[in-house]
Formats: C-alpha cells, sequence, structure tokens
C-alpha cells in the first residue's frame, strides 16, 4: 500500500484553508479536480446524452457512460448495467421500495432496523399500505447488532431485508454480509444502504453479494445531485422502474412499448449529466488514494476523538469504540446538541452537526436521546492536529 501524503492534498480542498470541516458525514467537501472535470462538461462539451448525433452529444455520452464504468470498477460490480444513477441514496432506496409488489401473502415480511436513516425507514413503513408486515430488528444499547437477534426475526416469510452498511450517527459497521448471507438462505432479498460505508471502506458488492446497494455521490467527494442504485444483475429484469420516458425505451407504439436494456431502461428523461461526470471524476480520486490508506487515516482520527472525547468528565459518547468509521455522536449532558455546535462554530470555527441526524427511531428508542446528539464527522482532509482543537474546545464547552 502506496502511503499517501494527507497534509499535502488538503491544497485541494480550498475550504480545509478557511475551517475545520467535522460534518462530512452530513455532506463532504469537493476536490478541485472534481470541479474542475464538471466546469470542463460546461465549458467544452455541453449537451445532452444519447439524443444528438452530433459530436458534442457523442461526448458527452461517452462521458456520462464512462461514469458508470468507473462507479462499477469502485464498488466491484460485474459490470456498468448494475449501476443506475439517480438523485441521492434516498431516491435509490425508495426507487426499490416502490417497484416491490405484494405477489405472495406468504412472504410478505420486510426487515430493517432501529439503527437506520430515514431514507432507509420510511419507504419501508409506507409498505404497510400494500399490506407488508414491518420487523424492527434492534441493536444492543451501543448500537451493535448481534446476529443471534437478526436469525430470531428473520424467516421463509422474508421478502426483503433493508440494513445500514454504517450508522450514520454511531459510525459502526453492521456485519452486512453475514446478515446477507442468511437473508438469502431464507430466499430473501438484500439492500444495503452504502451512503455512510462506500465513502469510507473498501467495498465489493460481488463479494458482498448484496441484492441491491444505495449511495450518494456528495458524501464522498462529488457534486450534489447525483446518487447510484446498485442492482444485481439476475434482478434487472425484475425490477420495475420508477420513472417512465424519454431514454428508457427500444419502441412504442400507440398501445404498447418495449424497455430497453439497463441502465438506461431506469434512467427516465433527461439524466444528472454534469454531476455523474463528476461523481465519476471523485471515484477516480478515492481510487488514486486507495481506499484502505483512507480508511487508516480515518481510523487514526477517529481513535484519537473517540478516546480523547470519552475522557473528558462532563461527556457522553455513544456507539462501539472499535470497527466503525470517523462517526462520532456525544453529548454535553447540560446542553443542547444544537448549542454545542454553535458554540464550538463561535470558539473553535468548527463544523459539527447536531440534532437527530435523521434517525429519530435511534434517538429515541435505543440511545433515549430524543434532543439528538452532537456529531463530528471525518474524512481524509482531516488532520490529527483539528482532532486535538476539537478535543481542546469540547473540554472547554463542558465546563459551561
Ligand atoms: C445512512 C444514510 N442513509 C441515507 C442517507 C440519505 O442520503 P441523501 O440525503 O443523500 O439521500 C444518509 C444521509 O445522511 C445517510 O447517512
Amino acid at each position: 500500500m502506496i502511503k499517501l501524503d494527507f497534509e499535502k492534498l488538503r491544497e485541494d480542498f480550498p475550504i480545509v484553508s478557511k475551517v475545520i470541516y467535522m460534518d462530512s458525514a452530513a455532506s463532504s467537501l469537493t476536490p478541485r479536480q472534481v470541479i474542475e472535470e464538471i466546469s470542463r462538461y460546461y465549458l467544452e462539451y455541453r449537451a445532452n446524452v444519447h439524443r444528438g448525433v452530433h459530436r458534442l452529444s457523442q461526448e458527452a455520452s461517452e462521458k456520462y457512460e464512462l461514469a458508470h464504468f468507473k462507479v462499477a470498477d469502485f464498488i466491484g460490480a460485474n459490470s456498468e448495467r448494475e449501476i443506475i444513477f439517480t438523485k441521492n441514496t434516498t431516491e435509490s432506496i425508495n426507487f426499490i421500495a416502490n417497484s416491490i409488489e405484494l405477489d405472495n401473502r406468504n412472504r410478505n415480511e420486510i426487515i430493517t432496523t432501529y439503527l437506520e436513516h430515514h431514507s432507509n425507514f420510511i419507504p419501508w413503513l409506507r409498505l404497510r399500505k400494500k399490506g407488508f408486515i414491518i420487523k424492527l430488528l434492534k441493536p444492543k444499547p451501543d448500537g451493535t447488532i448481534e446476529i443471534a437477534d437478526f436469525e430470531k426475526l428473520i424467516s421463509n416469510k422474508t421478502k426483503l431485508v433493508a440494513v445500514t452498511h454504517v450508522s450514520n450517527v454511531l459510525g459502526n459497521v453492521v456485519p452486512v454480509e453475514e446478515m446477507i448471507k442468511i437473508s438469502h438462505n431464507f430466499g430473501a432479498l438484500c439492500l444495503i444502504d452504502g451512503a455512510q460505508s462506500v465513502p469510507h471502506i473498501p467495498i465489493n458488492v460481488k463479494k458482498m453479494d448484496c441484492d441491491f446497494m444505495a449511495l450518494s455521490g456528495h458524501k464522498m467527494l462529488g457534486p450534489t445531485g447525483v446518487g447510484v442504485l446498485y442492482i444485481k444483475e439476475e434482478h434487472l429484469n425484475d425490477v420495475e422502474p420508477f420513472t417512465f420516458g424519454g431514454g428508457t425505451i427500444e419502441d412504442v407504439s400507440i398501445d404498447s412499448y418495449k424497455l430497453t436494456r439497463s441502465p438506461e431502461r431506469f434512467e427516465a428523461g433527461t439524466p444528472p449529466i454534469a454531476p455523474a461526470i463528476g461523481l465519476g471524476a471523485a471515484v477516480d480520486y478515492l481510487t488514486k488514494i486507495g481506499m484502505e490508506n483512507v480508511l487508516e487515516h480515518e481510523n487514526k482520527l477517529s481513535n484519537l476523538a473517540f478516546k480523547g472525547l470519552s475522557e473528558i468528565d462532563n461527556v457522553e459518547v455513544y456507539g462501539p469504540a472499535e470497527n466503525k468509521v470517523g462517526i462520532i455522536s456525544f453529548n454535553i449532558p447540560n446542553l443542547n446538541p444544537h448549542d454545542v455546535a454553535l458554540v464550538l462554530d463561535n470558539i473553535a470555527n468548527i463544523m459539527i452537526r447536531s440534532g437527530h441526524h435523521c434517525a429519530l427511531p435511534l434517538m429515541k428508542e435505543i440511545l433515549k436521546r430524543p434532543n439528538g446528539t452532537a456529531r463530528a464527522s471525518l474524512y481524509i482532509y482531516n488532520t490529527i492536529e483539528e482532532v486535538k482543537k476539537f478535543i481542546d474546545a469540547i473540554k472547554e464547552i463542558s465546563k459551561i
């Protein structure tokens, strides 16, 4: 593994010279290289894709298609046909939730967990209207999932298991590989919310063997406006598109239509061309660094932050200490988490997230903190010095 100069790569992110950014789980910063690639599209070959025979349209189509290949390689998919560009993780999950039909009353259960972001929770709850039964897997008080608890819930009635790979509140890595294997043994499908894992740890969907994965470009150095839905090849013909229209068909007559192959089949209308090309550049950037290096760097920072916060008397830190990415949730018991975030911005120029992080079931039922938590989330551009400043600032705020 080539060692990287993480100090040097900060030059690619002009914002880090102005603030200490610790809110990457909400949205990461974007390096110059990605912005330049997007600018190139607008300045040099701005045209629609898959529509024109002229040179600009051809170039835009090639670059847009190339982005599918890059993402496929990055997550270890079999082919670019398995990569569908959506707006974000939320849309990718809704895509599958929308396509699921109750075709067999003997298989009418969906399992999700108390750990989930609302994006991987509400779309399944909503399916109760279609007659599905939603079962909820409860983590331990520190947010870890026990396989034995999962085995108590799954059965031959389970149609789909929808679970996050990494908690956006606690940062812990969920044992999804084991869960997928068990799901398949029971004939159930498995959807993985990869919004907080794909930006931080090496991912191989083929090895993992999930049926679907959802992720967001804006959390992995890409621009906003593009997400990914991975659909395993064997399901491509079974999944009903979420939207229909231009670009999705092979033929249309006055009373019928024939859909074309994936990914066009699923990407109706003008797609997010510039964001997808930007995501391709973000994937190049992360690949150049190496995801093993990303994880190692983050673990170093995150261990320091976790230990530092845990040693402060008046601070509660949530989640396990190990097997996690750089997300740390905490509270100073007498203060509202929003106040902690505001003071941190005012006194130390540090940007963190506060509140329920779109994970109210976890906040209410597991952490028992309905006001939420303060959350620091770290990425490749953060440094040991920044983490030390953060710990010192929290020490000061805890004395308020
Ligand atoms: C685990 C998880 N899932 C889903 C989402 C939703 O992502 P988006 O807002 O990009 O759709 C987030 C966003 O924070 C997340 O952390």
